[in-house]
């Protein structure tokens, strides 16, 4: 059998190989750091199998027996054949992307196996999950050579109980991690990022009483600076229990009965600083059950639109933002951890933002914690990326299901204002119909936040004078416009925005949630070279010159805060695999533009409006 057919073969059996997306993942436990946890991070027992020989026989049919990897099998005798071995296959840290940790791994797209074993006495009767903070993008799950289940979404947590399932000496956890690309995937074959492979986050061990607090939402109202109203889930036999909230620094202690399915929901006046990026207050909230105790930090802010304004507790707010992607500041690959969120954010700060677009997939917890800590409201997106198959239910299930993950683990971040449900998509009915959908959910998942999305606008020439017409139809369905242009950049020169006008009849805030252009840092040269960082600079001044002018305009994340690797950027000397639209190099050097912004963005901290733009505060 030729190594294509064999390949053909794997390829058509690949759904059913990973089945048909997740099937056994368990309810997310809420606040995963704040349990009792054991860590499974470190170096973990690692085999490369572009061909899958680990999971498929040569007919491309399923192996079940020694065979399969997830078997983790030795052999008996010397003249056993047995032809793998995790021990003595190399390592990969976890977390983190299997491309940069090995050079001939950097393009490397197929199946990665990870093997950890590990010891662990749970207390009798308390429950023990398995939690993944993110892998991208399909993980097949096996503990003690049974399998676990299945995970599809290469940016979203996900959990696995494993309470009958974990023995107290020589566990041993096998995942098989796939990046392969395909059509009906979220984000698809087509993305201007690095497509980095494995266990990109944290894996932890956490256990719990029989009945605990599974999940729980303590925020402001809609709309009020002064009702809490949430709920709190329990997961476990005894269901009806006694429960408080406490908030001990504002001297609250609520009590409520949880019903027959677990759930108490409640509403109560609270007199609360409020957080803002100015101030941003976090209070320790105490969740607990007659069985169970969760320890949360939880700041309260209100988040609503009213006309063309955005109002954060009430006031109209302009979002000083920039876009960032999840890659490690100061190392190569994706970042995962608190420090790597803190060293990002502090680079936007020092920009002065109040405001991040996290691109364009949910970052890790840590990014938004850290957000909340900060005090940078958030706009988190899920990869609904240029152009996928808006036909395919599968497709829109999947992507329904990235973004349920993303507001169970985060809807009690104060930071997080914003859900964007796409970037830069196509205007048809098959795709209108897909991110309505999205936007349903969003809302009904969680009534306290905004809907958006990045859209693209599209020109229109009259006379000497340019206008751009916000038009795209499921702008009506959303509480934000976004949108991506790059005048100056993939569209004429960045003086043509000195006669661009932009208009929109919904009557929205617009957050122009993408400009820019490319530079390389310490290149220099006359503005009108592209490459140089003079070209970027003049760009951003131009470009902000006429943001100003725009009327409903309420917030700007410019594309992009750091270089980072792209795949579609093959130009030598100037890209390398990197897109060159940062404000800071990949080596974390800032650019004349950052300058430029960040006199912009003092300006308006100063609280002097500039001229035009009619927002009351910034
Ligand atoms: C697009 C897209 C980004 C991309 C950027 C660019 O607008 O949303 O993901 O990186 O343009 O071309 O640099």
């Amino acid at each position: 059998m030729t190594n294509f057919l064999r390949w053909l073969t794997f390829a058509l059996c690949l759904p059913f190989l990973f089945g048909q997306g997740a099937a056994q993942v368990a309810p997310l436990l809420a606040n995963i750091n704040a349990r009792q946890t054991m860590s499974l991070d470190g170096q973990w027992q690692a085999i490369v199998d572009p061909y899958d020989v680990g999971a498929l026989d040569y007919r491309a049919q399923p192996l079940k027996n020694n065979n399969a990897f997830y078997k983790n099998y030795k052999p008996q005798s010397e003249s056993e054949l047995v032809e793998y071995d995790f021990d003595s296959s190399g390592q990969l840290h976890v977390p983190g992307d299997w491309n940069t940790q090995r050079e001939q791994l950097l393009f490397y797209e197929g199946s990665v196996w990870y093997k950890r074993s590990f010891d662990y006495t749970k207390s009798p009767k308390n429950r023990l999950f398995l939690h993944f903070g993110a892998c991208n993008y399909l993980a097949a799950v096996y503990l003690n050579g049974e399998e676990l289940g299945e995970h599809e979404g290469g940016f979203t947590p996900f959990d696995f109980e494993i309470t009958d399932r974990v023995r107290a000496h020589g566990n041993f956890l096998v995942l098989r991690i796939n990046n392969t690309r395909a059509r009906d995937q979220v984000p698809t074959v087509n993305t201007d990022w690095w497509n980095y492979g494995g266990i990109t986050r944290p894996v932890t061990l956490a256990e719990v009483p029989e009945t605990f607090v599974q999940d729980y939402s303590v925020q402001l109202e809609k709309g009020s600076t002064r009702q809490i109203t949430g709920w709190v889930q329990l997961n476990g036999a005894r269901l009806q229990q006694n429960l408080t909230i406490r908030i001990p620094e504002a001297g609250l202690s609520k009590t409520f009965l949880t019903n027959s399915r677990g759930r108490a929901e409640f509403s109560f006046r609270a007199d609360l600083t409020l957080w803002s990026p100015e101030n941003p207050k976090l209070y320790r909230v105490e969740i607990a059950s007659e069985t169970d105790q969760v320890i949360e930090n939880i700041g309260f802010r209100s988040i609503e639109v009213r006309s063309t304004d955005i109002l954060l507790n009430g006031k109209s707010v302009f979002l000083r933002g920039i876009s960032l992607h999840e890659e490690a500041p100061t190392r190569p690959g994706r970042g995962w951890s608190d420090d790597d969120a803190r060293t990002l954010l502090s680079w936007a700060k020092e920009l002065g933002c109040n405001f991040v677009r996290l691109a364009h997939y949910p970052h890790d917890e840590s990014m938004l914690r850290m957000a909340d800590q900060m005090g940078l409201m958030v706009w988190a997106e899920v990869p609904v990326y240029w152009t996928i198959q808006w036909e395919n239910p599968q497709t829109l299930h999947n992507a329904e299901n990235q973004l349920n993950e993303t507001i169970a683990r985060d809807h009690n971040r104060a930071a997080l204002i914003i859900y964007s449900v796409a970037n830069e998509t196509p205007v048809s009915d098959s795709r209108n119909r897909f991110l309505r959908q999205l936007i349903q959910d969003a809302h009904a998942a969680d009534a306290t936040r905004l809907v958006s999305a990045a859209l693209q606008a599209h020109e229109v020439a009259d006379g000497n004078r340019t206008t751009i017409h916000i038009n795209d139809p499921i702008a009506s369905d959303l509480d934000v416009l976004g949108n991506n242009e790059y005048i100056g950049w993939y569209t004429g020169r960045p003086e043509d925005t000195d006669s661009t006008d932009w208009i929109s009849e919904y009557g929205k805030p617009l957050i122009m949630s993408e400009f820019g252009g490319d530079a390389l840092f310490g290149y220099h040269g006359d503005a009108h070279i592209r490459w140089t960082e003079e070209y970027q600079e003049n760009l951003y001044e131009h470009q902000i010159a006429m943001l100003k002018r725009i009327p409903f305009l309420r917030g700007m994340t410019p594309w992009i805060l750091k270089d980072f690797r792209s795949p579609r950027r093959t130009l030598p000397r100037f890209e390398n695999y990197f897109n060159r639209k940062g404000l800071v190099s990949d080596r974390g050097e800032k650019k004349e533009a950052f300058f430029v912004l960040q006199k912009l963005y003092r300006e308006l901290q100063g609280g002097q409006p500039p001229k035009q733009l009619k927002s009351s505060s910034y």
